[in-house]
């Protein structure tokens, strides 16, 4: 690819938004507590932030009528398991059926394609109280959630989603406690790794048996890992992180087992017939991709090692995190190449960044506008060099809760303002607008030029 070269959507190429339920949903006494709930009620953030979060499903059609203008043709969303089933078991509610059964609706009438996601991180508290992730039951439970998800789509979806980032829920959430439940014992990281595949592969087989035409994926984020520093120390943690991080999660998935040197450790969470069920094929892989981590070996950090900052001079997002387009680039090739190809959809990528609105409100983020297209190119071009990549998803529709830094990171197309709740859309998404309409993505140098 060349820099200044005009690049052409594919015709079946799959341009969209992603969201997640808790970011985004509100209307938090309509469904039961989740884990997030809890966690955050212990932080500095004000409960209204997530029991209201953007407010989406009151707002439902202004927000898909957004989705469709920025000439997304998918709409990735997640279902709350809390509101379906309060409990994490049991007769789902009706009111939520009905609920997501608008959703869906309301995007086919507006010829978007709804992609569901059944496990975006908030698990039901109530199953955290019998161990979360750490007990095997909870992966049974996500089984039988699949199997009302599956009567719920009712062949709507053309495809579905198990999990989220299964391994950022893992390492952030049971291993270094900075993200819910806040678990940080090894114990309960490896437990919980295994029962998150194991409730992929369960259900799996469920949503294939409820819904036979719809394509069953799963969703990581894959992050190209290296040490920081030069040393045989810090080249074992960057092996020791790229195994628990990404490795832990695809080896399984893709008939490989457990990756040394976690195997050993992992191996006694297995039970006759996990293997083969978590490798069963599935139809696509989600790929969320943002940034590459670097690592050094640090005694006092957890599992021995810690996080080093982007080099010096390096572009970061609002997040710190470094913008590396070719990290993209060495994920996709890494799939082509180590892991037999499989068809892949980036399902999440975009950045923060902190805008600042002229004075009729508008947002001129050409920052994100070039790293959303540029990644968009980098995909692009791994496909030319044969990777099986289909699709492209923005991280995210209008600026949202984001986890543990509530609003303070901006990651939306379409600003959002508290408390009024007004959306207004930013260049980014008349810049992706113009690419779903004229097929055609521009070099990222182009869009100063649009301000
Ligand atoms: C991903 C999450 C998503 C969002 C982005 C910024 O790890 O899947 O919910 O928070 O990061």
């Amino acid at each position: 690819m060349d820099n200044d070269d005009v690049m052409t959507l594919p015709p079946s190429f799959d341009l969209g938004v992603s969201t997640s339920s808790f970011q985004t949903e509100g209307g938090a006494s309509e469904r039961g507590e989740s884990i997030w709930d809890r966690f955050l009620s212990r932080s500095r953030l004000d409960g209204d932030d997530w029991r209201v979060a953007t407010d989406h499903l009151a707002r439902m059609e202004e927000d898909l009528d957004l989705v469709a203008g920025s000439g997304a043709s998918v709409y990735r969303f997640s279902v709350s398991w809390p509101r379906l089933q309060p409990d994490g078991k049991g007769a789902p509610r009706r009111e939520a059926l009905d609920v997501y059964d608008r959703l869906i609706d309301e995007a086919l009438n507006r010829g978007l394609d709804p992609w569901p996601c059944l496990y975006h991180w908030d698990l039901p508290q109530a199953l955290q109280e019998k161990g979360g992730w750490g007990n095997r039951d909870t992966a049974y439970r996500l089984a039988d959630y699949a199997d009302v998800v599956g009567e719920l789509l009712g062949g709507r979806a053309r495809r579905v989603f198990v999990h989220n980032e299964p391994n950022v829920h893992a390492v952030l959430g049971h291993l270094a406690g900075r993200h819910a439940p806040g678990s940080s014992d090894l114990p309960t990281f490896l437990a919980a790794t295994h029962h998150l595949n194991l409730a992929l592969g369960l259900a799996t087989a469920r949503l294939r048996e409820v819904e036979p035409n719809t394509e069953v994926g799963t969703i990581l984020s894959l992050q190209p890992i290296e040490a920081a520093e030069q040393g045989e120390e810090h080249a074992a943690a960057a092996a020791l992180a790229d195994a628990a991080f990404n490795r832990s999660f695809l080896d399984p998935l893709l008939s490989r087992g457990y990756p040394e040197p976690l195997a050993g450790m992992l191996d006694p969470y297995v039970e006759s017939g996990d293997m083969a069920l978590i490798a069963q094929p599935l139809d696509v892989l989600g790929v969320n991709y943002y940034t590459r981590l670097r690592v050094i070996a640090d005694p006092r950090g957890h599992a021995g090692l810690a996080l080093a900052d982007p080099p010096a001079g390096a572009q970061v997002t609002g997040m710190g995190w470094e913008v590396v387009e070719d990290g993209l680039m060495q994920v996709l090739t890494m799939l082509r190449d180590e892991y037999g190809d499989p068809p892949v959809v980036v399902t999440e990528c975009g950045a923060a960044y902190e805008d600042v609105p002229n004075r009729d409100g508008r947002v001129e983020d050409v920052e994100r506008a070039r790293f959303i297209v540029g990644h968009l190119r980098t995909t692009l071009a791994a496909r030319a060099a044969g990777c099986d990549v289909r699709g492209y998803l923005v991280w995210t529709l209008v600026d949202n809760l984001e986890w543990v830094e509530g609003f303070d990171q901006r990651f939306g197309i379409v600003r959002l303002e508290r408390p009024s709740m007004r959306r207004t859309p930013k260049l980014s998404y008349d810049v992706l607008a113009r690419i779903a309409r004229t097929g055609e993505v521009p070099p990222v140098d182009a869009f100063s030029e649009l301000v």
